[in-house]
C-alpha cells in the first residue's frame, strides 16, 4: 500500500495511551489508590478514554490475548474484548482514536475486516488494529491446536491475512451506495466486486458486505521486533510499538527499521515508530522515585518469576532469586525480541533475578521512568529529537491516577515547548497520525472521476475529502489492481 501525507505540516510528535486494567505495573491491583473491580466495569475505560481526548491524544490502545493468562492468581487480567470495547468508547469520546488489538493466527480475515470496517464508520474513521501473530504458548489449547504455530508460519499467515483484509476493504467502495429513491438504483454495483481469493491459507470469495471503512484501512499497527516482526512491519504497518531500554537501541532500531521502507515503495515517513515508557510522575524527583518504590514493595517474587520465565521461554520458577540470571538459550518461537531485551538487559548490568524481575515489573521491558513532569518531558523530546521515536506509547504505571498525572502535568510541558497540539485539528485517527487516506487500487482515476461526476450530479456532494486525500496518487497507483486476490 503506498500512503501520501495530506500535507507539509512540520514533524509533530504523537502520542498513544497503552491502556491495561489496572495499569501497567504488575503490582498496580494493590497500590492503595487502585480499585480492582472497576477495571471490570464500562466507566473505568469511559473515563480513561475521556482522559486521553482532555489530553489531545492521537489514540488509545488496548492489547489482547486470546487466553486468561496463566498467573491470574497474582494478577488482573483484560476482561473484555478490544473490538467490543471499543465499540462502547466510539460512543463516549469525538476525537481520540480506538486502536484494537486482533490475532492473525486466530481469526478469520472476513470477519477482522468487517469489525474493523464496522468500528470504523461507528467512531467517524478513528479505528486501528494492533496486527499480532500471537506469540504466547496459551492461545493455542483454545483453537484446538498442542501448540502454538512456528514463528515463521505465523508471520506468513499474517502476511496473506493482511493482505486479504486490503482486498476486501477495497472491494466494496464507499461510494457505492447511491441510494437514488427515484432510479430505484441503491447501489453502483461496479464498484462492488468479489476478489475470488484462493491462498495457501484462505479461500475468500467477497465482496465484504460493508462499505470500505472511512479511513480507507483502518490504521494498520504492529509490534514484532525481530527479523520476520520488522520486514512485515516495513511492509504493512503504518505504526509500529517497540520495547526499548536505552536511546541508542532505540535509535539503532528507529533508523533499522525506516531504511526497509524504500524496499516497499514506501518513505520514512509513512510508518512511526512509537517505544513504551511508562512514567512515573511526581511533584518532585524524590516524590516520583518514592512511588516506583512503593509500587515495586508491593511486587510478588512468584509471579515476577512465572513472567520472566515466559518472556524468556524457559521454566524459572525455581531460580535462586537473589543469583544471576541462570544460563538461558537464545531464540524461541514465541517473542524473539523480548526474549533478546531481558537477556541483554541482565548481561548489560549484570542484575540478580530478583533485580531483573523489579527492572520488568513496571513495564514488561518497556522502559520505566520515575520523575517530575519535566523530566518526563525532556526524555520524550531526547529521544523525538535525537532519532529514536516518532511519538511515544505512553503505558500508566497505575489506571486511572497515572494517565491523569500524565495529561495533567506532562502533556501541558510538552505543548509548552512547541512540541504537542494544542488542539485536535483533524477527526480521523490516520489525520491525527499524518498519514494519507489509501486510494481504493480497484479504481482507475478515469473511473473515480466519472464516478465523483456522477454522484455530485446526482446527490449535489462534492466529495472534497476524498479529492484531497488521493490527490498525490500516481496514475499507476489507481491502476494497480495489486490485491491478494
Ligand atoms: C507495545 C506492544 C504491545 C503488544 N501487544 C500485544 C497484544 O496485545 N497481543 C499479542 O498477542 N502480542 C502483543 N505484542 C507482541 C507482538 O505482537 C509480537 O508478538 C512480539 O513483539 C514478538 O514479535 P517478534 O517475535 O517479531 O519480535 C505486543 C508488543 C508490544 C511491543
Amino acid at each position: 500500500m503506498s500512503s501520501t501525507p495530506t500535507s507539509a505540516a512540520p514533524r509533530a510528535l504523537h502520542l498513544n495511551a497503552f491502556i491495561l486494567s489496572t495499569g501497567h505495573h504488575e503490582a498496580a491491583w494493590r497500590h492503595p489508590d487502585v480499585e480492582p473491580a472497576r477495571a471490570l466495569t464500562l466507566q473505568h475505560y469511559v473515563d480513561i478514554a475521556r482522559t486521553a481526548e482532555r489530553g489531545l491524544l492521537d489514540s488509545v490502545f488496548f492489547a489482547d490475548g486470546v487466553a486468561l493468562h496463566g498467573n491470574v492468581k497474582h494478577n488482573t487480567h483484560s476482561a473484555f474484548e478490544p473490538l467490543t470495547l471499543l465499540s462502547a468508547l466510539a460512543a463516549s469520546t469525538t476525537h481520540v482514536g480506538l486502536i484494537a488489538t486482533a490475532s492473525t493466527t486466530y481469526n478469520h480475515p472476513y470477519t477482522l475486516a468487517r469489525a474493523f470496517a464496522s468500528l470504523d464508520h461507528l467512531s467517524g474513521g478513528r479505528a486501528g488494529w494492533n496486527i499480532v501473530t500471537s506469540a504466547g504458548q496459551d492461545e493455542a489449547g483454545n483453537f484446538g491446536l498442542k501448540s502454538r504455530p512456528d514463528h515463521e508460519a505465523r508471520y506468513a499467515r499474517a502476511t496473506e491475512f493482511v493482505q486479504l483484509a486490503q482486498a476486501l476493504w477495497d472491494s466494496f467502495d464507499d461510494e457505492a451506495v447511491i441510494a437514488d429513491k427515484a432510479s430505484g438504483i441503491y447501489a453502483d454495483t461496479n464498484l462492488i466486486a468479489p476478489i475470488n481469493h484462493k491462498g495457501e491459507h484462505f479461500e475468500v470469495r467477497g465482496p465484504l458486505n460493508i462499505r470500505r471503512p472511512v479511513q480507507g484501512y483502518p490504521l494498520l499497527v504492529q509490534a514484532g521486533s525481530s527479523e520476520s516482526g520488522k520486514e512485515y512491519a516495513a511492509r504493512f504497518a503504518e505504526a509500529v510499538f517497540t520495547a526499548q531500554q536505552t536511546l541508542e537501541e532505540a535509535q539503532e532500531f528507529y533508523a533499522d527499521l525506516k531504511a526497509r521502507l524504500a524496499a516497499h515503495g514506501r518513505r520514512p515517513q509513512d510508518l512511526l515508530v512509537l517505544p513504551g515508557i511508562s512514567p512515573i510522575i511526581g511533584r518532585t524527583e524524590e516524590e516520583a522515585k518514592a512511588k516506583a518504590a512503593e509500587l515495586n514493595g508491593l511486587i510478588n517474587p512468584a509471579y515476577g518469576l512465572a513472567q520472566l520465565s515466559t518472556m524468556l521461554d524457559h521454566e524459572l520458577t525455581e531460580a535462586d532469586l537473589d543469583g544471576p540470571l541462570p544460563p538461558v538459550a537464545a531464540g524461541t518461537e514465541g517473542n524473539q525480541s523480548r526474549k533478546q531485551l531481558v537477556l541483554d538487559l541482565s548481561a548489560r548490568e549484570g542484575l540478580t533475578v530478583r533485580q531483573l524481575i523489579e527492572r520488568l515489573a513496571g513495564g514488561r521491558g518497556h522502559r520505566v521512568f520515575a520523575g517530575t513532569a519535566v523530566q518526563v518531558a525532556d526524555q520524550i523530546q531526547g529521544w523525538f529529537e535525537e532519532g529514536a521515536a516518532d511519538g511515544f506509547n505512553i503505558m500508566p504505571p497505575t489506571l486511572p491516577a497515572g494517565l491523569d498525572d500524565f495529561v495533567e502535568q506532562v502533556v501541558p510541558e510538552l505543548q509548552r515547548r512547541g512540541l504537542f497540539r494544542t488542539e485536535y485539528t483533524s477527526s480521523t485517527l490516520r489525520e491525527h497520525y499524518g498519514l494519507a487516506r489509501p486510494a481504493n487500487p480497484n479504481l482507475s482515476r478515469q473511473h473515480q472521476r466519472q464516478h465523483r461526476q456522477t454522484d455530485q450530479d446526482q446527490t449535489g456532494r462534492d466529495h472534497t475529502d476524498r479529492d484531497h486525500t488521493e490527490q498525490g496518487q500516481t496514475e499507476q497507483d489507481l491502476t494497480t489492481k495489486e490485491n491478494a486476490a
